[in-house]
């Protein structure tokens, strides 16, 4: 491979590529869409997610993005059992005890106590340790993430407060990931040395001998890659493509259940209107003591908004059928003429009818209006006998059946 193009090596092959971008993209765009959720009171949040157009939107991104990360990890692992059973390629990726002493030595060579770099093979101390740190990222936030989005499921086997525990272990696991991204990741590769091989997928001889000098040996003395003959090739691959296929099968199946076993989600109930008044304090002002300034150097006095119940109600109280007839409108003064010179204040029967008050108090066998039930009050039945001293009409105790039924209002 070196020969056709002179001193450049192949790191990453456009399958590895492909994957370093879907991982790229489905990662950024999970912290995109997660931190306004972690940090959902910030201003920044409130602009992003009213942006979106709502939570629904941005959660609804937030899980794409999230199935994406899913499937290509599921690929990744069909490549590793590929390239580990099929082509028996070197683990380079297991760290070892090496590594520990790579580790070391850069610490003491970064501080002046050694005077040279460690000497690393295919991957250094430091990319081991962020393959592996995404490891384990993914693997929490996907076990916290299945917790968020099938609490049913979860709470069938774990406690509940797992579910709110879940919830923290997500959100610091994001912070965790996206700052190691921005300050391990973009300096390792973006501000310590520019290393563009995960998007050219090749390396200069000179980038090998500084990076991963002992690897350009093994590559320069043919030992970088075990040749695999045809004829074993084909009987591993036969081997492995069933397995490989069960296997994506399984992992499809897992996606699958994991992303649609529950409708648990509290959907947001649509907005009815951009802003609702809900409490509108009056404005204190004072009581006029002298007769108000000429028109010319009056301002105008914020006028103070009307109750927003009633706004939102309308005129009528809920509940009632509406009536026009109130005590003060005609029935007080039906009930004055008819009764009043014996329901007066000489009160016989121990009733009044005097006033609005005095009738609803009742009479000698207690209140004889119960609002809202005309047909049932002791002045309707009273009256319906026919018998009474002082007698409405027939139309006139129908006026009285409403007004009652209607809530026996004053006003
Ligand atoms: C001529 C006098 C007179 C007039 C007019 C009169 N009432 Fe009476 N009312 C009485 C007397 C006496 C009683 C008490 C004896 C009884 O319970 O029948 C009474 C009792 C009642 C009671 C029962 C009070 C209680 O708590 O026991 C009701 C209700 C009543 N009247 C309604 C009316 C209404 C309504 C009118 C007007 C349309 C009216 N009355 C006009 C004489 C009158």
């Amino acid at each position: 491979m070196s020969r056709t193009t002179a001193r450049t090596y192949e790191r990453f092959p456009l399958a590895r590529r492909i994957e370093h971008w879907v991982m790229m993209l489905s990662f950024t765009t999970l912290a995109i869409t997660g931190l306004p959720q972690r940090f959902s009171s910030a201003p920044f949040s409130i602009a992003f997610v009213g942006f979106l157009g709502g939570i629904e939107t941005l959660r609804t991104i937030h899980h794409i993005a999230a199935i994406v990360m899913m499937l290509g990890t599921a690929w990744h692992i069909l490549v590793f059992g590929y390239l580990a059973y099929v082509r028996r390629t070197r683990l380079t990726m297991i760290p070892t005890l090496q590594d520990v002493k790579d580790g070391w030595q850069a610490l003491l060579y970064n501080i002046g106590r050694a005077k040279t770099p460690p000497q690393m093979g295919r991957y250094t101390f430091e990319e081991k340790l962020e393959y592996w740190a995404f490891v384990w990222g993914a693997i929490i936030m996907g076990l916290t993430g299945f917790m968020m989005w099938n609490p049913l499921s979860t709470t069938r086997f774990l406690p509940g407060e797992v579910i709110p525990a879940a919830k923290a272990a997500h959100g610091g696991e994001a912070l965790l990931a996206v700052l190691a991204i921005i300050i391990w990741h973009m300096y390792g590769v973006h501000i310590r040395r520019l290393n563009k091989s995960m998007f050219t997928g090749r390396m200069s001889e000179e980038e090998m001998l500084h990076e991963h000098p002992l690897e350009l040996a093994d590559i320069k003395a043919g030992v970088a890659e075990h040749p695999v003959d045809p004829v074993t090739l084909r009987k591993r691959q036969r081997v492995y493509l069933p397995i490989a296929t069960v296997l994506a099968l399984f992992m499809l199946l897992g996606v699958y259940g994991f992303v649609s076993a529950e409708q648990t989600a509290i959907t947001t109930v649509e907005r009815q209107a951009p802003t609702v008044v809900v409490f509108v304090p009056w404005t204190p002002t004072p009581a006029p003591t002298q007769t108000p300034t000429p028109p010319a150097t009056e301002t105008p006095l914020p006028t103070a908004s009307p109750n927003a119940t009633q706004l939102a109600a309308g005129s009528t109280t809920p509940g009632t059928p509406a009536s026009a007839l109130t005590w003060d409108s005609s029935i007080g003064t039906l009930l004055q003429s008819k009764c009043i010179s014996c329901h007066g204040p000489g009160a016989l029967g121990g009733l009044d009818l005097s006033t609005y008050s005095d009738a609803m108090r009742g009479g000698a066998s207690g209140p004889v209006i119960i609002p809202g039930d005309g047909a049932n009050s002791l002045l309707v039945t009273r009256q319906q006998t026919g018998d009474h001293p002082g007698q409405l009409t027939p139309e006139e105790i129908a006026q009285v059946i409403e007004w009652i039924d209607a809530g026996a209002l004053e006003k």
